[in-house]
């Protein structure tokens, strides 16, 4: 576990940097900030550096992993084309929490980082650690979110240590991440762009680039088969049953005090400036609600903090499904395996 004190001046010549670096071209994994989430880094050439993040992770093997690179011409090496639309999200978002899914070139990857798919999930993080660790190591880094399986991914390194810790070379502490929420991933082999996994880039902004984009079926309708396969797993989950809330402070609270007089202890999760308008026994606030990107830097701290409480169950306030409210609401609907209450009227 070693500290960079500053990460905005992390420099390749940084000596938790090297050591991170020496350590991913000796095939171990190490886990490092990005803007979004902490990582779990391996050499994405190496079968046996791979496997290990599967292991350390818990993953189930048929979910790929996304490969991080540094600079333009590591994408190069690793892609058989570059689509115009990829063209000009990569100029507007690269660096940044945009992940694009291309045709991969035959036999540079480890067949692990695909799990035997025929494309590959790419992204250039916005994050100066992250930069410098791939940048040194000089290799394409496979990194899915540095959490065990299952649970919400870090955000700080003391998160990677509570789920990872004994299983892992080690953890570059850069602080907080800044996102909170995952990248987007964005499918770029088809002729209009898809939306496979809302994240810290927006579908609005995305579509200020390239106009129109589909979102998958799968995330408006949680029957359908989704295109990227971790969509399909649970996860952020807390430990105990979570609803999302739909409806107006007052009828919340009612249905709080209905929960309690059944003798349950009740979690709500809401925003900072209604926290005084609330009664129950615990209450985490989750940002602030006039500032999306707020509620997605809290999102995952505060689902683990549930999970060190001892209520019964987690009532949650809802966002709108607009700009990152969209990966906000995505994150809460897995974290309450779609469990629903609505007000009536
Ligand atoms: O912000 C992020 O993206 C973080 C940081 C560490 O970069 N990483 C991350 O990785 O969230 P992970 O493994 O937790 O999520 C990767 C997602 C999964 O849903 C996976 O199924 C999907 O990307 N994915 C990876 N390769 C794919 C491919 N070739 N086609 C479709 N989906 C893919
Ligand atoms: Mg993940």
């Amino acid at each position: 576990h070693w500290v960079v004190d500053n990460p905005v001046d992390a420099k390749k010549s940084y000596p938790q940097i090297k050591e991170a670096a020496t350590l991913l071209q000796k095939g171990e994994v190490v886990a490092f900030p990005t803007e979004t989430v902490y990582g779990l880094g391996a050499d994405a050439l190496k079968d046996e550096a791979v496997a290990k993040i599967y292991h350390a992770k818990g993953r189930p093997s048929d979910n790929p992993l996304i490969v991080h690179i540094a600079n333009q011409s590591q994408l190069n090496e690793l892609v058989a084309t570059i689509p115009e639309a990829a063209k000009k999200l990569m100029g507007a978002f690269w660096p940044g929490p945009l992940t694009i899914i291309f045709k991969k070139k035959a036999n540079v990857l480890s067949e692990k980082v695909t799990a035997g798919l025929e494309t590959v999930a790419i992204r250039m993080p916005n994050h100066p650690v992250a930069l410098a660790v791939i940048a040194q190591a000089q290799l394409p880094i496979a990194a899915p979110s540095a959490n065990q399986s299952g649970k919400p991914s870090p955000t700080t390194a003391q998160h990677v240590l509570d789920d990872l810790k004994g299983r892992i070379a080690g953890v570059v502490d850069g602080g907080e991440t800044g996102v909170g929420v995952e990248s987007t991933v964005v499918d770029c082999t088809a002729p209009i762009p898809v939306i496979l996994r809302p994240g810290g880039i927006t579908k609005e902004a995305i579509e200020t680039i390239v106009g129109k984009v589909s979102l998958d079926p799968a995330l408006k309708d949680k029957e359908s088969q989704p295109k990227s396969p971790g969509m399909k797993y649970k996860h952020y989950a807390p430990d105990m049953p979570m609803y999302l809330l739909d409806g107006h402070i007052h009828w919340i609270q009612k249905v709080i005090q209905d929960e309690q007089a059944k003798g349950k202890k009740v979690g709500l999760l809401t925003t900072e400036e209604r926290v005084p308008q609330y009664k129950a026994d615990v209450i985490i606030p989750c940002g602030r609600r006039e500032d999306l990107s707020s509620v997605a830097k809290s999102l995952y701290d505060v689902l683990r903090k549930f999970n060190e409480t001892d209520v019964d169950i987690i009532f949650s306030e809802v966002f709108p499904k607009e700009g990152v409210g969209l990966a906000i609401m995505n994150r809460l609907e897995k974290a309450a395996a779609h469990q629903w209450m609505v007000e009536m009227e």
